[in-house]
């Protein structure tokens, strides 16, 4: 059966609702930033969608928004910058809607804006963002340990990197 064919489109202002929401939900804020452990307004989301990103798209599938996803930090000297993805909408979990996603920005990011790398982390355990990222063929360059506080407990933060070349060579066709 095919995978999700998501739509990464610009943010709208009615994706501010649903996305407050989703990050207000332990289970899929326990995976991001300090920042997203406490609750967010409505303007701070306002924020993150409209004016702090550099790179950022909604995440549409079969005409509903289901998360964020962007290319941030960008240094462009380097020519590196760095990847997030929230599918906060959890019903989607586990169905290959990451993977797609994944496959689309790493491509905007190589072929569109010329970078050399894209770097990731992920906090332990993370399975899903860790066996997401190694599909699209990531490479986990180590870990910083005891690096965030989470659950009652400190866990490890693992980086990912992924080269262009890398990129290049995986979808030659
Ligand atoms: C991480 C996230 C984007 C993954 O999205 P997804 O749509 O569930 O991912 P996919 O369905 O494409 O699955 C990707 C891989 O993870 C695996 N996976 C998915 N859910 C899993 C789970 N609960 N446990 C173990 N593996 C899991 C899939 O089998 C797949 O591996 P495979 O390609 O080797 O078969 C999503 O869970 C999410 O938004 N989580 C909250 C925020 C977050 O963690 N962001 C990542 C920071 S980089």
């Amino acid at each position: 059966m095919a995978g999700p064919s998501p739509t990464l489109r610009p943010p709208r202002h009615d994706d501010v609702v649903p996305y407050t929401e989703f990050l207000a939900d332990p289970e899929v804020a326990v995976w991001l930033d300090d920042s997203a452990q406490v609750p967010l307004s409505a303007a701070r989301v306002e924020a993150i969608l409209f004016r702090d990103a550099w790179c950022l798209w909604a995440i549409e599938c079969d005409g509903t928004f289901a998360g964020v996803t962007s290319l941030y930090h960008p240094d462009l000297v380097r020519g590196i910058a760095r990847y997030s993805i929230v599918i906060g909408d959890r019903t989607r979990w586990g169905q290959g809607l990451g993977a797609a996603v994944t496959q689309q920005v790493t491509e905007y990011g190589f072929a569109t804006l010329g970078l050399r790398k894209i770097e990731a982390d992920v906090l332990e355990p993370d399975t899903a963002a860790r066996a997401m990222l190694k599909r699209a063929g990531f490479a986990e360059d180590g870990r910083l340990r005891k690096d965030a506080w989470r659950r009652g407990q400190w866990v490890d933060r693992f980086l990912f990197s992924l080269l262009h070349e890398e990129w290049r060579q995986r979808n030659q066709t």
